[in-house]
């Protein structure tokens, strides 16, 4: 090819490595989803069969997208709004998917917005874990502590802003020496508070229960609800559909083989999810607490057996610790699509982008951070009979998680799938013979089939 390498595939640009680029993905996807949702909707779904079943979307639904999306990312080497305004002019397809780029830049700021502050909990929760707050209280107390939290708008704000300002640090200071770097320290710390977390609640004496709760599939408890809750989360949990991918694939090197490194990718962000659920249900069963307790698990439940085991206190800790690190660097991620595209400006630096997007989202977010308190009762939307009580939080994660995510996720295989030249294809992707055909299937027919019924089902 006669055209010069797109501006983040020139080489001071790229991941150092295959490994850089596994870990920033693998921090992208492991997140809050891992470690605060893929528990208690295992724990609400009945456990063992819903875990079969979530296995089955990784590889069917969110393995797909994961691989296309980096794809485009990789061919258009931009922002993603310059990479699909690149590529339906080189693959000579309609301008109309173009709105794959947009969606990207807006759909990671919306789930940014209020994923910062969620963040903020982590961190707040990890300083009232080291202060010993937990130690010996009941589950009233601790409750109190969450909705005393929850309650207060200037408390929520700080740490929505110190979270905020983490990550904008971080990604101010570009691909090698912001994201790389911080993956690169930050993953390690968090592969290691996990085993540390597995091995302890594995002396906590119901490890066997949570092991049979979490493995041995009982499909009666099985509902269809269970079935397309566990098809949403294959694709949040691998952070597909919003251009993050997109945006860390275009500082893919050419060499890297995508399909094989995506494998691992969901390889391991589905082990980390499981070996949460392994550090989880062993202290809520061996402290007679419920397992299905929805939302609330990690910071109601947990803090409740943290107050009362031995060692509580550096457990709990390392624990939100965990929690926090697995957030930064998956925020980090939803960051970078709208900095790439502000940088493309002229005249932009990296840091001024980093600046004004991540500021853009924090306004964005203090929206969230009403919505627990001061607006709590206001539902914007709620002249319309749907969004009745949604809040303003739950209006922009439904939104986006919702509708943005799949639409993005279903115009991206459709497009890899129809609008992409098969010509040089299967060399990108990594894929030969009868698998890459096999794939084609996939990917032109059962993973929009999916993605599909998942997205009727939403919103119905
Ligand atoms: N995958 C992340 C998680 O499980 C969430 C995420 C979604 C991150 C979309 C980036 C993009 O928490």
């Amino acid at each position: 090819m006669s055209e010069p390498a797109p501006p983040h595939q020139q080489a001071n640009n790229l991941w150092t490595s295959r490994m850089a680029f596994i870990l920033a993905a693998v921090g992208s996807a492991v997140g809050l989803g891992n470690i605060w949702k893929f528990p208690y909707i295992t724990g609400e779904n009945g456990g063992g069969a819903f875990v079969l079943v979530y296995l089955a979307c990784i590889f069917l639904i969110g393995l797909p997208v994961l691989i296309a999306e980096t794809l485009i990312g990789r061919r258009g080497g931009q922002s993603p709004v310059a990479t699909m305004r690149t590529l339906t002019r080189t693959e000579g397809a309609s301008k109309g998917w173009r709105i794959i780029g947009w969606n990207g830049v807006f759909a990671a700021s919306l789930v940014l917005s209020f994923y910062a502050v969620i963040g903020g909990w982590a961190l707040v929760y990890m300083g009232k874990a080291a202060f010993g707050l937990f130690v010996g209280a009941d589950a009233e107390a601790v409750g109190a502590q969450f909705d005393t939290l929850l309650s207060n708008p200037w408390e929520l704000l700080l740490w929505h802003t110190a979270f905020m300002a983490i990550v904008v640090f971080i990604v101010a200071r570009g691909i090698r020496a912001g994201l790389e770097k911080a993956v690169k320290m930050l993953m390690p710390l968090l592969f290691v508070l996990l085993i540390v977390m597995v091995l302890y609640a594995m002396t906590s004496g119901s490890f066997g229960r949570a092991v049979d709760f979490m493995f041995s599939p009982d499909f009666s408890r099985l509902t269809t609800e269970g079935v397309l809750v566990a098809l949403g989360h294959a694709a949040f949990t691998l952070s597909v559909g919003i251009g993050t991918l997109m945006a860390y694939g275009s500082y893919l090197p050419k060499h890297v083989n995508i399909a094989r490194t995506s494998v691992s990718i969901a390889v391991m962000d589905t082990c980390v999810a499981l070996l949460a659920g392994l550090a989880i249900f062993p202290l809520v069963f061996a402290n007679g607490l419920e397992a299905d307790a929805g939302p609330g698990l990690i910071f109601v439940t947990l803090p409740l057996a943290f107050g009362q085991m031995s060692g509580g206190l550096i457990f709990g800790t390392l624990f939100f610790a965990l929690l926090l690190v697995a957030a930064i660097t998956s925020a980090i991620s939803m960051l970078e699509p709208v900095v790439e595209w502000l940088e493309e400006r002229k005249g932009t630096t990296r840091v001024k982008s980093a600046m004004t997007g991540g500021f853009a989202v924090w306004l964005v977010g203090i929206g969230t951070v009403l919505s627990f308190n001061l607006w709590s009762n206001i539902y914007p939307l709620g002249f319309i009979g749907f969004f009745e009580d949604k809040t303003v939080f739950e209006l922009i994660d439904f939104l986006a998680s919702n509708i943005l995510m799949p639409l993005g996720g279903l115009a991206i295989v459709l497009f890899v799938g129809w609008a992409v030249r098969r010509e040089g294809l299967a060399e990108d992707i990594g894929l030969q013979g009868g698998l890459f055909k096999a794939f084609m299937v996939v990917l032109k027919f059962a993973t929009p089939a999916g993605i599909a019924i998942v997205f009727l089902y939403n919103l119905a």
